[in-house]
């Protein structure tokens, strides 16, 4: 049995950031299924939000009320105010771990503006900022690569729970298939979310709820799993991302006609209105056939900035569009549409990391979790942009330090190693052994069409019931699927059978929780619900797996100092 006083699942930002609070005192792992510097927060553009005032005078107070105002009054406001007082610090000490943030002409960190955000306090390295940080920390990691071993390319299975405590995780090596125990006296979770649920979607391939399925399949809670960000401006039909960055750099969006049609939905904020607004504006004109050319189409037009300012502050944007699609935005607008981004929900935690496991805030000693995985709740029911990567890096950081404090006076608590180990060679077995006539990539083309289509950016009663029932179909069909790689040795099809068995648990957990909740708010916008329902739903949901199905239960969300008002921009 492998054996660390604490082991992190995931090298993102959140996972590279929480070993780095550890590595001093304790023996650290960091486990990933991808290289660290392959992990998703590499994907985020745009910058990390903190109110440094380096543009325009800024304060807490006003990131504070952006951010709750953005997240449609369902964040945990005790957990944003303690997340925007940190952030300026941390920037900082991003600074001084290596990252390089673009400037201002007298030297100072550079900021821009962001949707929501009503002053310019995105720190930005170009549009490359998750790189950016993602390689900083990756840089502090191998500093320190005596006291962190890194376990590049393995999969995690499953938690290893005894009661209300978490002794440690069951994980295979990718490249020769070996199941193993990793027994340890707390563990991280830093998994990231979940498009790759989503047909049109910026997520990276590793996107696939791994994380979030293992807590809710060991029956701990999901927590506002129906609020997904769309992200409004994805290349059409493939969704990567085009930063928000380019809006905030004073780029436009224009519907078929050629009108900046923002006028119409968010007169104050135009194109940096919240993401959940924008999404819903883009989807209403393609709604009304006024996308271009007749398709769902929006443009993404930049071509007033000029070459020298894109290539200053968008340059990789100018070539993902050159390389995916043969379009130079210098020139010609791009063509975007909503695209799956973000998923506010997760595995509900307290504002140190610890993760709870019911409305009573009950722990699971020896089990923390941080970043995208995590439902804190910062972002409520909508994330403003770059509040990820701020997230990522202060809840990172204190779910490092509550683990350490933690793990620092205990002894590993006794597993049993071969009946965990058993458990997952069983189900390689299963799946190896299974000889049906279906084919998984239909299934999960098919779940990515239903979910893009009926669990969107508009959602309803008759739409959500065909998701579920759909996806409850392909679960059935699950089980009759047939690998055809039957070895031992990096067999990437048998870990993509079991990422796609994650995301249809996934799906379904998402689908029930728009389904019952009965209002619109942020990113979650019913058609026949269309108003958000504060005497009903000024609540979070929290869904169980009983064994026997899907439920939903509620724990009111914490407010401090500002009760929800009427949302405009
Ligand atoms: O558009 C963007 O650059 C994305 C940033 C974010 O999701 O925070």
């Amino acid at each position: 049995m492998i054996k660390h006083d604490v082991v992190i699942v995931g090298s993102g930002l959140a996972g590279m950031r929480a070993a780095l609070e550890v590595c001093e005192n304790l023996d650290v792992a960091v486990l990933s299924k991808v290289y660290p510097t392959r992990s998703h927060s590499g994907a985020a553009q745009g910058g990390i939000a903190a109110s440094l005032g380096n543009s325009e005078s800024d304060s807490w107070e006003e990131h504070l009320y952006d951010t709750i105002k953005g997240g449609d009054f369902l964040c945990d406001q005790d957990a944003v105010e303690e997340y925007v007082k940190a952030a300026p610090r941390v920037i900082y000490e991003l600074e001084h771990f290596g990252c390089v943030f673009s400037r201002t002409p007298d030297g100072k960190i550079a900021q821009r503006s962001f949707g929501g955000h009503s002053k310019p306090r995105a720190c930005f390295s170009a549009d490359r900022t998750g790189h950016a940080i993602l390689h900083a920390l990756h840089e502090q990691l191998l500093k320190r690569s005596k006291s962190i071993k890194i376990y590049s390319e393995w999969f995690m299975h499953s938690l290893v729970l005894d009661g209300d405590s978490c002794n440690g995780i069951v994980v295979s090596d990718i490249r020769s298939g070996a199941v193993e125990v990793i027994q340890a006296k707390a563990v991280i979770f830093a998994t990231g979310g979940y498009g790759r649920v989503f047909n049109i979607t910026s997520n990276a391939f590793a996107s696939t709820a791994d994380g979030v399925m293992a807590a809710y399949n060991a029956g701990l809670p999901l927590e506002d799993a129906e609020f997904v960000q769309y992200h409004p401006s994805g290349l059409y039909r493939q969704g990567i991302l085009f930063s928000e960055a380019a809006r905030g750099e004073g780029g436009y969006l224009l519907n078929g006609k050629g009108e900046r049609f923002m006028e119409k939905y968010a007169p104050s904020r135009m194109e940096l209105a919240p993401r959940d607004i924008v999404a819903r504006a883009e989807q209403s004109e393609i709604d009304a056939g006024l996308g271009v050319d007749g398709k769902d189409i929006i443009h993404l037009d930049l071509r007033h900035l000029g070459k020298a300012r894109i290539m200053e502050r968008l340059p990789q944007i100018r070539q993902l569009g050159i390389d995916f699609i043969g379009v130079d935005c210098v020139t010609d607008p791009l063509p975007i549409q909503p695209t799956a981004h973000y998923s506010m929900g997760g595995i509900p935690t307290d504002k140190f990391g610890q993760v709870i496991k019911d409305a009573e805030g009950t722990p699971v000693k020896g089990l923390f979790a941080a970043g995208e995985c995590a439902c804190v709740s910062v972002h409520g029911a909508n994330r403003l942009g770059t509040n990820s990567l701020l997230e990522a890096v202060v809840f990172g950081e204190r779910a490092g330090r509550s683990a350490l404090e933690y793990a620092k006076n205990i002894s590993h608590a006794s597993i049993n190693e071969s009946h965990e180990k058993t458990k997952i060679l069983e189900l390689f077995e299963s799946i190896f052994q299974q000889n049906g006539d279906d084919s998984y990539n239909d299934i999960r083309n098919e779940m990515k069409k239903v979910m893009t289509e009926n669990c969107g950016v508009f959602r309803d009663e008759s739409r959500l019931q065909i998701c579920i029932e759909t996806i409850k179909k392909l679960k059935e069909r699950y089980k009759r699927g047939k690998i055809t790689d039957k070895g031992k040795l990096f067999n990437t099809e048998i870990y993509e059978v079991l990422e796609l068995g994650n995301m249809l648990g996934m799906a379904e957990i998402i689908a029930v929780g728009a389904i019952n909740r009965k209002e619109s708010r942020g990113g979650h916008s019913r058609t026949d619900y269309p108003k958000r329902d504060d005497e009903n739903f000024l609540k979070h949901s929290l869904i169980y797996n009983t064994g026997s199905g899907v439920v939903v239960k509620y724990k009111p969300v914490i407010i401090t100092k500002h009760q929800p008002a009427e949302r405009t921009y």
